[in-house]
């Protein structure tokens, strides 16, 4: 089962009429050296991040601590009860003379080119369009609870066989804003032309009790078995909405060849200083406002595919002019723009 992408999954015809995918644009909140999940408290972390979502985003985000919910005050989400975080590595261009120049992110040309960076975020139901989890359109999704989060990804995987163990971290060259298909596990090895779109899709399981892990992925599980037969493991029985990024890194400003390694290899990074793109990660911490995730999941909603319409009228909605006003101060202050000797952090390649 390779999941095709949206735009065809689209072309084949709507999903099964119980299926629920909300869709919509988070702009950047901040990008800066935080991570709550893998070091908390840690002012700053080692390598930095791109952040979206509500601004209760802090060094610090306990899972027993008060509903993130009622921590915030704004989101840069659509969804206006949408304050979850979610947040990815950031993307440099290393170029011949070893400097290297921050990747910025573009709002999705499908609708979002209003935001002001970030990314597109999904909440998919098995056999809903764009879902590649399996199972059936009619399985009950449980949305998450306060406190829930979760990474997926690895950031010291450098290899194809490492990153078998996430099947759905992957990468789009966009030669047009509808580019879909041919997904790699690494990064492109060709100029993309519109920029090169990460996705990150979480695992669809959950063992129904912990909110956490000590690693923040082993309460949550990927479904066995595939297609429409496909569920979850007895260890991990309760069905959550598949959490999915898509991202898109404008790496056109940087597609001269001239420009690119003499070897012919490709020239982009990420700021935890992997040049092979294997290890591509993602957080999340969960935020929706009361019952707002399941009453959307309960309504069976599905958004515009390629406009900007969450098109669920249980949920409010804001702007998305209005999502690029919430911002949070900056807590680690370091220079990020221009062309830098060292990757923040002193990350090494
Ligand atoms: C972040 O945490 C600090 C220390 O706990 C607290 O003083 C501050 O208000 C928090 N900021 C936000 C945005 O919640
Ligand atoms: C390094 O290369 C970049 C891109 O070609 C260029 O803009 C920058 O000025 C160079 N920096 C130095 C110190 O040569």
């Amino acid at each position: 089962m390779h999941w095709k992408g949206l735009l065809t999954a689209a072309a084949f015809g709507p999903a099964a009429q119980a299926a629920t995918m909300l869709r919509f644009s988070c702009s950047q909140l901040v990008v800066e050296r935080l991570d709550p999940l893998v070091n908390p408290g840690q002012v700053p972390s080692p390598h930095l991040h791109q952040i979206v979502g509500g601004n209760g985003f802090n060094a610090t985000m306990d899972s027993d601590a008060a509903d993130l919910a009622t921590v915030a005050s704004c989101t840069t989400c659509t969804p206006a009860e949408d304050f979850s975080n979610y947040w990815t590595a950031v993307m440099f261009f290393k170029a011949r003379n070893g400097t290297y120049h921050r990747v910025a992110t573009k709002g999705n040309p499908l609708g979002f080119t209003a935001a002001t960076g970030g990314q597109t975020v999904y909440y998919l139901s098995p056999g809903s369009q764009g879902s590649n989890v399996g199972g059936s359109g009619n399985a009950k999704v449980t949305a998450f609870r306060p406190g829930f989060r979760m990474t997926v990804g690895d950031p010291s995987f450098r290899s194809a066989a490492e990153i078998k163990k996430y099947p759905q971290l992957t990468y789009t060259c966009l030669q047009t804003s509808t580019t879909r298909g041919g997904e790699t596990t690494n990064f492109p090895k060709a100029a993309c032309k519109v920029g090169i779109m990460v996705n990150i899709r979480f695992p669809t399981c959950w063992d129904g009790k912990n909110v956490d892990s000590p690693d923040h992925q082993s309460h949550v599980a990927y479904p066995t078995g595939s297609g429409t037969s496909a569920g979850c493991p007895s260890t991990h029985p309760v069905r959550i909405p598949q959490v999915f990024y898509e991202t898109i890194w404008d790496t056109s400003p940087f597609n001269d060849k001239a420009l690119w390694p003499a070897d012919g290899s490709q020239p982009f990074v990420w700021s935890f200083g992997d040049a092979t793109g294997y290890g591509t990660h993602g957080d999340y911490v969960f935020g929706w406002k009361g019952d707002a995730l399941q009453r959307a999941f309960d309504a069976n909603c599905n958004s515009d595919l390629m406009g900007n319409n969450v098109n669920c009228p249980t949920l409010k909605t804001q702007t998305i002019q209005q999502g690029n006003q919430c911002s949070k101060k900056v807590t680690v202050r370091e220079n990020l723009d221009g062309w830098m000797t060292t990757l923040p952090g002193g990350m090494t390649v």
